[in-house]
């Protein structure tokens, strides 16, 4: 058949080339955004004198005769089209005739596909933002039950000092409420309108633009068309979100893998998020997890191989550019799958509190707080870490814990210790106590609840 774009050439195609070229199969998801920029392109036509009104009136009837059709599935996307652009007028002609072939006045496919793609990603935004406040609310909510459960803490993957398990998992909070806000920040730069700038030099008709912006709920129009047409950076914007948040949900990801293995037992995965092994009859695998750890490297190579594409292209257009929505797309879906299975897995994870306790036990993770409290008994800081350093070594070379050292042992290494030294280093304490802004004390724990429950309210519409 021969193309709507067949001015100059009279020659068929290749068919090969044909699909080479041809990216339906992955922009018809943005059917629904082509055919409402349309309708408004229409409009604004009309509004400025370009098409007559009652043409307009069947352009936009006709549009959104085949949004309904596409949406209850009576008509079905042709895969032979080059775009999803193509389809849709080809479809309109064939429907309307001639008026048909008004609609790509004063406008290009470059401008287009620049909309669609951008009214495209808002959307999906939206999505992942309300699936971020979901994701934020589990965790404020284990958070709150779990503000006292006491676990260690870590650093060097070492056990370092006590800290709260609803501590632990604030500290992820406060990385997705940062994800929401770039993701907020990144919608604000995304959200102006390309189209009017047609092909790459605007027009000579009389076109409204700020018409068209409005009535698609943007903020602002691109201010050269040059740049409208070939800027691509809230592609890379949108796709730097992803690939932070999908490093933090991998961060998370790990520490559920580890915690669930024999060696950590601090929480059991509901079966519903783990899988068993086709060999090993005792396994509990915790597959999703790894699957979330696993997708983030495919979310930063689709960073990678945007910016890689967009680097290096001359002004304006170019078709390289079309492959900016496969990995566009693929991030999308990437992020909204795993926020799908990480939120109810992180609702129904049995937090095992005793394992945890114990394992806190055994660290000397209270060894920071004995220094503390010689150094409040009067001793310099240094002379105090070294005494509880020495300490520490002899609990070890006695296989003992600091708790379990008598009041004559502590007094042989300096007579500044009394017998308060044991609720001192009371776990509860050492946890307790540490009420500065941002502390693990569960009182700290509940101020940061507060914090973001608030921001969440505020941030996420
Ligand atoms: N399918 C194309 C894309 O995704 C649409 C724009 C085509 N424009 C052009 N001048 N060939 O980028």
């Amino acid at each position: 058949m021969a193309k709507m774009w067949a001015g100059r050439t009279t020659g068929e195609t290749d068919r090969m080339a044909d699909d080479f070229n041809s990216s339906i199969h992955f922009d018809s998801r943005m059917y629904r955004e082509d055919i409402t920029g349309s309708m408004a392109h229409a409009a604004m036509l009309a509004a400025k004198n370009i098409i007559g009104k009652e043409d307009a009136d069947t352009l936009i009837a006709g549009l959104e005769g085949i949004l309904n059709d596409l949406d209850n599935g009576t008509l079905a996307i042709d895969m032979n089209c080059e775009d999803i652009h193509m389809f849709v007028e080809q479809v309109l002609t064939e429907r309307l005739g001639d008026v048909g072939k008004k609609l790509h006045t004063a406008r290009s496919r470059n401008d287009q596909v620049a909309l669609d793609l951008r009214m495209y990603l808002r959307g999906a935004s939206e999505g992942i933002l309300a699936q971020l406040r979901e994701l934020l609310e589990v965790i404020v909510d284990q958070a709150e039950q779990h503000k006292s459960t006491i676990m260690p803490g870590y650093t060097h993957l070492q056990r370092a000092q006590p800290i709260t398990f609803g501590h632990h998992l604030m500290a992820y909070a406060m990385m997705l409420l940062r994800d929401v806000d770039r993701l907020k920040d990144t919608v604000g730069r995304m959200n102006v309108s390309p189209i009017g700038c047609c092909a790459l030099a605007g027009t000579t008709y009389d076109t409204d633009r700020w018409f068209e912006a409005k009535k698609l709920g943007f903020d602002d129009i691109s201010r050269n068309s040059l740049d409208g047409v070939s800027d691509r950076d809230f592609c890379a914007e949108f796709m730097s979100f992803c690939s932070i948040l999908m490093m933090h949900l991998s961060r998370l990801s790990e520490e559920i893998i580890l915690w669930s293995s024999w060696e950590f037992k601090f929480v059991e995965l509901s079966d519903a998020y783990t899988t068993g092994s086709s060999i090993m009859p005792q396994k509990k695998n915790s597959d999703m997890a790894e699957l979330i750890r696993g997708k983030t490297g495919r979310v930063y190579g689709d960073l990678i191989a945007l910016l890689t594409t967009l680097k290096g292209l001359p002004l304006a257009y170019n078709k390289d550019m079309q492959e900016d929505k496969e990995s566009v797309f693929d991030a999308v879906d990437t992020v909204v799958q795993c926020l799908q299975v990480l939120t109810p897995m992180l609702a129904t994870m049995t937090v095992l509190a005793d394992n945890m306790k114990q394992a806190a036990q055994k660290g000397f993770i209270n060894a920071t707080d004995l220094a503390d409290y010689l150094v409040k008994k009067g001793m310099p800081f240094r002379t105090a870490y070294k005494i509880a350093g020495q300490l520490v070594a002899k609990c070890i070379a006695e296989g003992k814990v600091l708790e379990s050292l008598t009041l004559e042992e502590y007094r042989e290494c300096s007579d500044l210790i009394e017998e308060d030294v044991f609720s001192e280093i009371d776990l509860a304490t050492c946890v307790a106590k540490r009420i500065s802004e941002g502390g693990t004390s569960p009182e700290s724990v509940m101020a940061q609840i507060a914090y973001v429950k608030e921001k969440i309210a505020i941030v996420i519409y």
